[in-house]
């Protein structure tokens, strides 16, 4: 029995929340067929995250029971809102049509899986790549390869079945695998940097401290995990 029902993919709700969008940026938005389009694709988007949450959900449960060791912290998870996808098919001058948001945007779904170490990134990113269902569409490992900033995370973008009344509709979403560590920095980092009415001096100064510390939280984390290694996990009770 569903005892919460979303209303979320409700077409007038989206023709508002579309005018709205419309108003705030001040420019055109989806009309006609393309909201009710919009509306579906939405839905579509939102299947395919629920799938793969609950790939991690069994995932980290799998892991409790054999390991006694929950890999995943926490997750959060988004639908891109209406608004930033509208913002992004601008700034890369597309199309205002599902048809563009199919084709080039691959973070309409988004997931953030927060976890304890940097070995259980990897054990969960590299657990969920291999199964046979879901295919691996793009990877940019910014933990071996942190960015200039001192960014670091491990993106997956996977291919995902989500199944209607008309078939398998395969559908990206973009997974975003951190430790606690990498999000408390991702999270003043991009405060930071959407922070207005900073002079510049203090956001560069600001900018080069926190470059300083990833490097720090990076060395840090991986003597943790050392101690965490050698201590082992607890008996079967
Ligand atoms: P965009 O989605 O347009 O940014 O392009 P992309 O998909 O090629 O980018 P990428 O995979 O590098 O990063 C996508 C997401 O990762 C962003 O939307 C942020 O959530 C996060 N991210 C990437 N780089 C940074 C960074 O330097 N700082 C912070 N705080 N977050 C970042
Ligand atoms: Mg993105």
């Amino acid at each position: 029995m569903i005892l919460e029902r979303k209303q979320r993919f409700n077409v007038p709700e989206i023709r508002s929340r579309m005018e709205q969008v419309s108003a705030e940026l001040g420019t055109d938005t989806f009309r006609g067929q393309q909201i009710v389009e919009y509306a579906e694709l939405e839905q579509v988007y939102s299947g395919a995250m629920r799938e793969i949450s609950t790939k991690l959900e069994n995932l980290d449960d799998e892991f409790q029971l054999k390991d006694r060791h929950n890999p995943i912290h926490h997750m959060e998870c988004r639908l891109k809102s209406i608004n930033s996808t509208i913002g992004k098919l601008r700034k890369r001058n597309l199309p205002l049509s599902v048809n563009a948001i199919k084709d080039n945007l691959y973070d309409i779904a988004g997931i953030r899986v927060i976890c304890n170490y940097v070995q259980d990134v990897y054990k969960v990113a590299d657990t969920l790549s291999q199964q046979s269902d879901i295919e691996v569409v793009r990877v940019k490992d910014y933990i071996k390869n942190p960015k200039p900033n001192g960014y670091r995370s491990l993106h997956v973008i996977y291919s995902v079945p989500v199944f209607l009344s008309d078939g398998p509709h395969p559908t990206p979403v973009e997974v975003q695998f951190r430790t606690i560590a990498m999000d408390y920095w991702a999270s003043l980092e991009h405060r930071l940097r959407y922070k207005n009415g900073l002079e510049d001096e203090a956001k560069e100064r600001h900018a080069a401290t926190l470059r300083d510390c990833a490097l720090q939280l990076a060395t840090i984390e991986a003597t943790m995990q050392n101690i965490h290694n050698e201590i082992g996990q607890p008996p079967v009770a």
